[in-house]
């Protein structure tokens, strides 16, 4: 991971990602997603861009998707952010099957 990188991580969990503006690594908005326009997409831009930028499928595999998917609950239980199992399973699902 490029130092830039870490530093970027390093202060959205500081709190200070509004204040920055959208950087984020995990941002990758100009790219275009795969299925535009459906749910699982949807679902991936409300639930997931609320602590940093939308995450490409394309940036993990289906496996590494299955870890951090977890590490992501864990920051949403932390936060209070509500989800259902069905929006997981539903965003995962998108991300593995667009997965690199
Ligand atoms: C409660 C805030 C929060 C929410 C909501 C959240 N994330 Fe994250 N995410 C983080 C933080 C903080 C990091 C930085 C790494 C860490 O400390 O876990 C991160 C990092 C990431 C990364 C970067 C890892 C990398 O190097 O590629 C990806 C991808 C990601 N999140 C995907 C998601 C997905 C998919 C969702 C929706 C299910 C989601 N996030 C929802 C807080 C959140």
């Amino acid at each position: 991971m490029p130092l830039s990188c870490l530093v970027r991580l390093l202060t959205q969990i500081l709190g200070f990602t509004w204040f920055l503006g959208i950087a984020s690594c995990a941002s990758v908005s100009h790219q275009s997603m795969p299925e535009e326009g459906s749910t699982e997409l949807g679902l991936l831009k409300k639930k997931c861009t609320i602590c940093h930028g939308l995450p490409h499928p394309k940036r993990h595999t289906a496996s590494e998707w299955d870890n951090l998917l977890i590490m992501m609950t864990e920051r949403m239980n932390e936060k209070n952010i509500s989800y259902t199992s069905v929006e997981m399973t539903q965003i995962k699902s998108y991300l593995q099957r667009n997965a690199r």
